[in-house]
């Protein structure tokens, strides 16, 4: 059932659009609508109700969270090679003020140095890296106990 605190906006940055083209041995082949489907089962599972958003345009990332707030109650962020020096995307996000996770597919603490670094630090109540789709599956459950949701 949707109930007006239940919402959240999974936010996919840049080069996501093209996720099935990336490298397979990282990012696992699939296609962003596939990964979408995936998460759009688990958040019904936990009684949550997803909205999907992609784009390759900073300021448009930044817009879509400044509309966040009227729009979800919690956010799941993969903002993609943003992550690593946006402070744009980083203060957009802190005002929103929601509950925010934020997922990578890859073991980002793994792979290049430059990775290592993200500007959610401090803002998201968790990161999660390297459990592939999983890893979302992980996100929901938590906000669904943050927001005290339940199926
Ligand atoms: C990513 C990790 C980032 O370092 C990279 O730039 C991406 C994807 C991930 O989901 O593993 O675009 O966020």
């Amino acid at each position: 059932m949707t109930t007006s605190h239940n919402r959240v906006a999974v936010l996919h940055g840049v080069n996501f659009d093209v996720l099935d083209r990336r490298d397979p041995e990282i990012y696992g082949g699939l296609s962003l609508s596939e990964l979408e489907h995936k998460i759009s089962d688990w958040a019904h599972e936990f009684g949550l109700e997803p909205i999907f958003f992609q784009t390759n345009g900073e300021g448009e990332f930044c817009e879509y969270l400044h509309r966040s707030i009227d729009l979800a109650d919690s956010i799941i962020v993969n903002a993609g090679a943003w992550t690593h020096y946006s402070r744009a995307i980083a203060d957009a996000l802190e005002l929103t003020r929601l509950p925010a996770v934020e997922v990578h597919l890859s073991d980002v603490e793994a792979r290049d140095d430059w990775r290592k670094l993200s500007v959610f630090d401090g803002l998201v109540i968790a990161k999660i890296a390297g459990k592939g789709p999983d890893g979302y599956r992980e996100a929901l459950e938590m906000l669904a106990t943050k927001l005290e949701v339940t199926p």
